[in-house]
């Protein structure tokens, strides 16, 4: 795959200052862009797991709202809005360059310098447009048509590429990989937005509590826990194969990763019914 990057405008001044550092070009020098965007995804990808577990542990206070609006009262402070502000970066990069490798992968999009640009322009556009949600903070939108409209877009998504992958011989694990990738790409990216339309959305108790009751929410929450854990289970497989070369020591890490996310997905399941 080419991913050398001509150096041109804006692109070409960014990568003149990586250059100029002997530790920051360290790594595109000696292995290449290619390498780097590899590594970004995989680091993007553990950030988003991390963040997963945190936001499981953080909703399972709704059990006692009282709690939760306390625990809500203390993050809501610049640090804390700043922080939930710079997960976007993580989150658009990973799903822009994952849509990106499966257009390559699975539709011969060869033109790889080009795709990589549009990574950056686009998360860059959806990175500062959230920002100015987030200050604006007074945005409304109807839950029920947001979330019908996503996950139409999200299954079809995954249909798209149902369709076109189902018959290759690529892994079973390793085609819905992709799949729920194509699923998740305007789910996540579209829960994300919802959440900082204004304060109130992603932050009430009360304003929560009243959404997760609805069925429809229920059923497209919990569709969005199963993949989410599937993908990013398989995810941290993938990336445990390529350090452990032991036959059994892999089988042992992989059985791991399978109870630590099932227990986090139980966690996610239950919240969404029980609440
Ligand atoms: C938002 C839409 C998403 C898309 C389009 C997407 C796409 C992809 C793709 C195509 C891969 C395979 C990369 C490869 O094998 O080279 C991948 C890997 C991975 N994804 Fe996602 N993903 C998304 C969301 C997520 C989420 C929400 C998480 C975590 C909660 C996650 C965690 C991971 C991890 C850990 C890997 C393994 C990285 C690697 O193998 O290098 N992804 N993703």
């Amino acid at each position: 795959m080419n991913t050398s990057v001509s150096k041109t405008g804006f692109e070409g001044y960014l990568k003149g200052i990586v250059e100029r550092s002997e530790k920051l070009s360290y790594y595109p020098r000696t292995r290449g862009w290619g390498f780097v965007l590899t590594w970004a995804h995989r680091v993007a990808g553990l950030i988003l797991i991390l963040y997963m577990f945190f936001h499981i542990y953080t909703l399972s206070g709704l059990y006692h709202p009282a709690r939760f609006a306390s625990k809500m009262k203390f993050l809501h402070n610049f640090f804390f809005s700043f922080l939930e502000w710079a997960l976007a970066v993580p989150v658009i990069f990973h799903a822009l360059n994952g849509t990106r490798l499966i257009l390559y992968e699975v539709f011969g999009v060869r033109d790889d310098n080009l795709m990589i640009r549009q990574v950056f322009f686009l998360s860059a556009i959806y990175v500062l447009t959230l920002g100015v949600f987030i200050l604006m903070g007074n945005q409304q939108v109807s839950a029920a048509l947001f979330w019908v409209m996503l996950t139409i877009a999200g299954a079809m998504a995954a249909t798209i590429l149902y369709k076109k992958l189902w018959h290759t011989e690529n892994s079973v694990l390793w085609k819905l990989q992709r799949i729920s990738g194509a699923f998740l790409l305007p789910m996540i990216t579209g829960h994300m937005f919802f959440m900082h339309l204004n304060y109130k959305t992603g932050h009430d108790v009360e304003t929560i509590i009243a959404r997760m009751s609805s069925t429809g929410i229920k059923l497209i929450d919990f569709a969005l826990v199963l993949s989410v854990f599937f993908h990013a289970g398989f995810g941290l497989y993938t990336i445990a194969s390529d350090y452990v070369g032991d036959k059994r020591f892999r089988g042992g890490l992989a059985v791991l990763i399978v109870l630590v996310l099932l227990v986090f997905a139980y966690a996610g399941a239950k919240l969404v019914f029980s609440i």
